[in-house]
């Protein structure tokens, strides 16, 4: 048998972890196992190598991907593409590259086109990854819980530097559309206000928080803001800084932005996600041994599951207005504005 192994979409903490992992499971199988480049478009211009056991020794701890990334989702049809049937050539090069079945590394997007490769017939399995933790179907996807760890430390590094200069620091955070990473750091890092974008915010209340902390003696507040919140018609400045803005005009406090970005994408992986990264690519390459196609690799209560793939295309998975954690917060006076 040979399989093709492809990360698709935003990189993140544990891909490389992932590809070792479905690699050698396969090669212990006595399968092929064959890298394909940059996502989705490798499958479409035929480029890709060979992973034999030197390609998989070495890159556990390695963050990004080894084989690299695109954002090219080849069933979206684009004006003006040059190349007419995308999935048709898909087609074609797995037959050419002999792929018995390819193992679709990536986010929402990817599983969608996973999916859709699989309605056409090709044998497919996916393994949910994104630091936004946000992939239908599974509780947790590698990547999150580096880059909570990294978010964490960003917002630690903030307390000293806010109880300095008695000022409300600002801190925006990845997650797309999901609140999940913010929820987590922000709690981890004590945050006084958390707002995420499945939760309605009032700027009114926020502020009333942080000068109420003020009046109580508290010399600095820290507010941890997800990139996905909702700022109104003030779409086009950044939800940090939007905050941030507001509040400095709201309460009069001298008011600080940061933005850590990419820093939460890039670098090794944590401990924790470098075992869920193997666990998950072992798991899929068990799934192609005994020919169990069409399934995206899941974790529920700590079991690995393989669940179809058709469930999981063009889901997002947010966090829930009851999630425990919220509650929590609130018990000890975090305020979701
Ligand atoms: O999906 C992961 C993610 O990191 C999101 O949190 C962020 O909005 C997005 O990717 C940015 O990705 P890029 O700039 O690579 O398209």
């Amino acid at each position: 048998m040979k399989i093709g192994i492809l990360s698709a979409g935003g990189d993140c903490p544990g891909i490389n972890a992932t590809i070792r992992g479905v690699g050698k499971a396969a090669l212990t199988y006595g399968m092929e196992v064959i890298g394909v480049l940059d996502g989705y478009s490798g499958l479409i211009f035929n480029d890709y190598i060979t992973l034999d056991e030197r390609h998989l020794s070495g890159i556990l701890t390695l963050g990004g991907t080894i084989l690299g990334t695109s954002r090219e989702k080849p069933f979206k049809k684009k004006e003006g593409d040059p190349i007419a049937n995308k999935p048709q050539m898909i087609r074609q090069n797995c037959e050419k590259m002999g792929i018995d079945c390819l193992v679709c590394i990536g986010g929402n997007g990817t599983q969608k086109t996973a999916s859709q490769l699989s309605e056409m017939g090709i044998n497919v399995v996916g393994i949910p990854k994104t630091i936004d933790n946000d992939v239908w179907g599974t509780d947790i996807t590698f990547g999150f819980d580096t880059a909570v760890n990294i978010a964490t430390e960003a917002i630690d590094r903030l307390h000293s530097t806010a109880n300095s200069h008695k000022r409300v620091m600002v801190i925006e955070l990845m997650g797309h559309h999901a609140g999940w990473i913010t929820l987590y750091a922000g709690v981890a890092g004590g945050g006084d206000v958390i707002l995420i974008p499945e939760q309605d915010y009032d700027l009114d209340k926020v502020n009333e928080v942080l000068l109420d902390r003020m009046h109580r003696g508290k010399p600095y507040s820290i507010v941890v803001v997800a990139e996905g919140i909702k700022t109104g018609k003030k779409e086009d400045i950044p939800a940090g800084a939007y905050i941030a803005e507001q509040i400095e005009n709201g309460t009069k406090i001298e008011t600080r932005v940061t933005v850590p970005g990419y820093t939460l994408r890039g670098g090794s992986p944590s401990p924790f996600d470098r075992i869920l990264a193997t666990r998950m690519g072992t798991y899929a390459a068990s799934l192609i041994h005994k020919r169990d196609y069409g399934k995206m690799v899941a974790i529920h209560n700590n079991d690995m599951k393989a669940i179809p793939l058709k469930d999981v295309g063009g889901k997002t998975r947010l966090v829930p207005h009851d999630h425990f954690l919220i509650k929590k917060a609130k018990r000890i006076g975090t305020s979701f504005g």
